[in-house]
């Protein structure tokens, strides 16, 4: 939950918002009437994708005051102002948010936006003094421009540092110091200029597990192969086309990481030859034949070539309806590609690719299932996080 209060940074709450939603999070947000004297609520609707709430006494029925607390991992108040501090630190419930934040059992963080003067107020830094010792985290505020001619401290910190350290605070960081690669994505074998094999995937299990992996404190490096989903912000970006170029930025990449994870649909066949203009019926007959070789498989070579005590994780794709068989498909392809993990999922025309849910199982080396998940896509990066780390 993101609640915004009427200061003139309430515009800045848009960055914070869209860093949760683009690092995968479920962003519900509490503004106060003030906060949207400054920023119009169309605006916090469009980025957090859900509806803003900002009156105690609407959906009564609901038990609002309290449910949207009750159901928080984290509550960040961003902006803060003077008052709203004031207020959080004596209690009060005197609106929607206050309410919120009495009822929520979550972190709360907050990220003060005021001026130089009412940050330096005896008041307001014993407000402060006592939200800490609560255990509250403050965020900020920075040093800067404010927003007359004058600068100092005051200014709210910059949106990428709230996300950062606020979702520090929420989630624990049991894989500071790991740098792990991940790629995401389908990648597309060019036919001729305008034309090219592909698949289905939109990458957006990859990016889920490159966003999870960065909110536990590691380095992600996530080589992005044609996805049609936000990279999460914070992650080194290596965007690639082509199986060949995949597999280029992976060997330059892999050598660094501790742990590799292949989310990426890698087409396992290419056209021979590249036309090097576009292809015209007229010269064709009723057909066309593309004559396919086989691509490097990318997985395989890291499994079976260890720079170090890297971890290698890979994916499997496969449309096998009966439990056991794919199972048994999942056993087979651990083995053949030499890695110490496999998520497995089944796919199909309307399961995995392209949806926002997903079923996997976990093997290991010796072909045990050693974790089995379903719910979001990002849910499903956690356990499989959770199972690495
Ligand atoms: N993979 C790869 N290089 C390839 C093909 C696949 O690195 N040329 C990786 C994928 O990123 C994934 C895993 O291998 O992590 C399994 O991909 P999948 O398509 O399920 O397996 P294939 O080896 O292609 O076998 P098949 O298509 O015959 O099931």
């Amino acid at each position: 939950m993101v609640g915004v209060t009427g200061g003139i940074a309430a515009y800045k709450a848009v960055g914070v918002i869209r860093g949760f939603v683009l690092a995968g999070h479920d962003v519900h947000v509490v503004a106060t009437d003030a906060a949207l004297r400054f920023v119009g609520k169309p605006t916090l609707e469009a980025i957090s994708r859900n509806i803003v709430h900002t009156d105690l006494y609407e959906g009564v029925a609901a038990v609002r005051h309290v449910a949207i607390g009750q159901a928080a991992d984290l509550v960040v108040v961003a902006p803060a102002t003077a008052n709203t501090i004031a207020k959080l630190a004596a209690g009060l419930a005197d609106d929607l948010l206050g309410n919120t934040v009495l009822a929520t059992t979550a972190p709360l963080v907050i990220a003060p936006a005021m001026h130089t003067e009412m940050w330096h107020n005896a008041a307001t830094a014993a407000n402060i003094a006592t939200l800490r010792a609560r255990g509250v985290t403050i965020v900020g505020p920075a040093s800067g421009q404010l927003t007359g001619s004058d600068s100092g401290v005051g200014r709210l910190a910059e949106p990428e540092q709230i996300v950062r350290e606020a979702l520090a605070v929420a989630v624990p960081q049991d894989l500071a110091g790991r740098r792990i690669l991940v790629t995401a994505g389908g990648t597309r074998e060019a036919i001729d200029p305008v034309r090219f094999i592909g698949n289905r995937s939109s990458g957006l299990q990859g990016a889920s597990l490159a966003a999870a992996a960065l909110s536990r404190g590691a380095t992600v490096t996530l080589i992005a192969a044609n996805i049609e989903v936000a990279a999460p912000a914070g992650a080194t970006l290596v965007t690639v086309g082509s199986t060949a170029e995949l597999a280029e930025a992976v060997a330059s990449h892999a050598k660094l990481a501790d742990v590799i994870i292949m989310a990426a649909a890698v087409a396992d066949y290419r056209p021979r030859d590249v036309a090097d203009g576009k292809i015209k019926k007229e010269n064709q007959g009723d057909g066309l034949t593309l004559e396919l070789v086989k691509n490097p498989d990318i997985l395989a070579g890291l499994g079976h070539g260890r720079h170090g005590d890297e971890i290698v994780v890979g994916f499997a794709a496969e449309t096998e309806t009966d439990d056991a068989a794919l199972l048994a498909l999942g056993r087979q392809k651990i083995t053949r590609k030499g890695a110490d993990y496999l998520v497995l999922n089944r796919v199909g025309w309307t399961e995995g690719f392209t949806q926002a849910h997903n079923t996997v199982l976990m093997l290991d080396k010796a072909g045990d299932i050693v974790m089995e998940a379903s719910g979001s896509k990002l849910s499903v990066a956690h356990r499989i996080l959770d199972t690495l780390a």
